[in-house]
């Protein structure tokens, strides 16, 4: 989603701008621009589509601005115009603003706006901020700055510039995440560890606001002046593709790795009771294929929901029973505000996320962590990974727990698929229908693979229960038609095999996803994963379908690492 970065005390502020923007493009943006604080004002340069359009209308530009910020954009309030494009310049040309976040009670502060004669030129909800800031400023900026937040509802990271002085950027935030660097000669901040090159970062705190000179940055908290805190320097090799052609392909590639070191770090932490796993996309889908470990573990029935359908589902009473929380980012707003319903109607709130001190984490009454590293693709690979690592570590009764130990091992192996997922990726046509099937803890798997070719590929991937396809959904297989049958319980297999004979009798071709000899030799195409325990699996059976993906979205030239529409999280409901 939409994304900050300021620079002040640079010589080279386009390219330290252009290039901060550049390492936030994998959030997903339709839109960028930046301003600059010129001696002679400020001066804002904007531009639809990708970063690399903002850089021809960069090129040539002479300036003596040695501070400004810069965003990317991914639209919610107007379409993706320039209009619409931030930074916003306040009607003064005083201010200019980059925002992230929602504010809620936009449609008053319009009104307020209109009501002082000035009519906002654009849809967004942030240009706002520019005029309140702009009405609010009597010469002390940092007074002009508060009372622009209190004036806000709904979340947000703000960075300003202010013309009249030109090396300072103001920042402030609520909910929506906001880091300040400190390097030698200058400063600088953005939404995202990964676009933050400085000897020392700190964490802006919630409700706090901050100035930014070259020298440093001062942190305050209504009125008072209030000491950082510093986090740890983010590790820039995760922002590197190193020799892979794209992060996804590198992250599939560290799902050893990110498992082992969740496995590790979890082993010992138990989840006992009533659960309910709710989740967002990807993350859904790893509480959904967790399930019947969670029902083996517990001896109770527990449930799998999206964080959407549980902000609108009946207050029932929670007390005694734990939601999980699961998301990567942990900056998911549905998951967020789940958690925060989860605990209004009495559930103990477990968050799961791969960010530590995010929003999710901050929500939730009690925390654990995945520990995939940060994820640079839009489309999470390592992050299911290493959440189904987690809930495996978590749930998995004494005698599997040598098994979860060896997950990184068969996850591992199973990456030695990939020359069988290229072939079956050419069974794949741009424009017919694919199906992904399973059951049991294989369903969550299937869906997830699912997902993942339609994320990637554009390709009308349908993700279904294997013993859902006859009703209804078989009406579409037809000659060629690819059908991915995810299996690997052993006590499955019949129904497994009359699936595949059932889809081969109509001329789909099938493509397995199995440890299993006899399933393997019943479909046209097999993928064969190293058997592990079956409630165990998912972490290992996704692997082969997002090899299957990627290589299908290459074949067709696709934006791999930034499909189109898609935010890396999604910070509005
Ligand atoms: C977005 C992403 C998905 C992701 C989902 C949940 O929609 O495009 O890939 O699965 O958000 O993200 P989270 O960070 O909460 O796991």
């Amino acid at each position: 989603m939409c994304g900050i970065v300021g620079h002040t005390g640079r010589r080279d502020i386009i390219a330290a701008l252009v290039e901060g923007l550049e390492k936030l493009e994998y959030r997903g943006y339709d839109s960028a621009g930046i301003a600059l604080a010129e001696s002679g004002g400020l001066k804002t340069v904007r531009s639809v589509g990708r970063i690399s359009r903002l850089r021809e209308k960069l090129a040539g530009i002479v300036t003596d601005a040695r501070c400004g910020i810069g965003h990317t954009r991914w639209a919610t309030h107007g379409k993706p115009t320039e209009v619409n494009c931030h930074p916003h310049l306040s009607f003064g040309r005083r201010f200019a603003v980059v925002h992230n976040g929602i504010i809620e009670n936009c449609r008053e502060l319009r009104a307020l706006c209109e009501d002082r004669g000035i009519s906002p030129v654009s849809d967004t909800d942030s240009e706002l901020i520019a005029h309140l800031l702009e009405f609010n400023y009597e010469g002390d900026p940092l007074r002009a700055v508060r009372k622009t937040a209190d004036m806000l509802t709904g979340s947000f990271a703000v960075a300003a510039l202010l013309a009249d002085f030109p090396d300072e950027i103001y920042a402030l935030r609520r909910t929506s995440p906001l880091l300040i660097g400190v390097g030698r000669g200058y400063t600088c901040l953005a939404s995202d560890g990964c676009a933050l090159e400085a000897d020392c970062v700190y964490s802006l705190g919630d409700g706090q606001y901050a100035r930014l000179t070259p020298s440093g940055a001062e942190f305050y908290s209504r009125g008072r002046r209030v000491s950082p805190r510093k986090i740890p320097p983010f590790d820039a090799a995760h922002c590197v593709r190193g020799g892979y052609e794209h992060f996804m392909l590198k992250e599939i590639c560290e799902q050893p790795e990110a498992a082992a070191r969740t496995v590790e770090a979890l082993s010992g932490r138990r989840l006992r009771g009533r659960l309910l796993m709710i989740g967002c996309g990807s993350s859904y889908h790893a509480a959904l294929s967790a399930l019947p470990l969670a029902e083996r573990a517990t001896g109770k029935a527990a449930c799998a929901t999206t964080a959407g359908e549980f902000l609108c589902s009946e207050k029932t009473d929670g007390r005694g029973r734990t939601a999980v929380l699961i998301s990567q980012s942990g900056e998911t707003a549905d998951t967020v505000a789940a958690a925060e319903e989860a605990a209004r109607r009495g559930y103990s709130a477990l968050a799961v996320a791969n960010v530590p001190r995010s929003s999710l984490t901050r929500v939730c009454r009690r925390s654990v962590l995945t520990h995939a590293g940060p994820e640079i693709s839009v489309a999470t690979t390592k992050g299911f990974t290493s959440q189904a690592a987690a809930l495996s570590a978590m749930l998995a009764p004494p005698p599997l727990a040598e098994e979860v130990r060896r997950l990184p091992f068969a996850i591992e192996r199973a990456l030695n698929c990939d020359g069988d997922a290229s072939a079956a990726a050419r069974l794949l046509k741009a424009d017919k229908a694919a199906f992904f099937i399973g059951r049991k803890s294989d369903l969550g798997t299937a869906l997830e693979g699912a997902l993942k070719l339609r994320e990637i590929t554009y390709i009308p991937a349908f993700g279904l229960s294997a013993g859902e396809l006859k009703h209804g959904s078989i009406a579409l297989i037809e000659e060629g038609t690819p059908v991915v049958l995810v299996h690997t319980d052993p006590q499955l297999k019949d129904k497994s095999l009359l699936t595949a004979a059932t889809v081969r009798a109509r001329g789909g071709r099938v493509i397995a996803v199995t440890p299993d000899d006899e399933v393997a030799a019943a479909a046209d195409l097999a993928l064969r994963i190293p058997a592990v325990h079956p409630l165990l699996s998912p972490a290992v059976a996704v692997v082969p379908l997002q090899l299957l993906a990627y290589r299908a979205a290459v074949a067709l030239g696709r934006d791999v690492d930034k499909p189109r529409n898609l935010a890396k999280s999604v910070t509005v409901e």
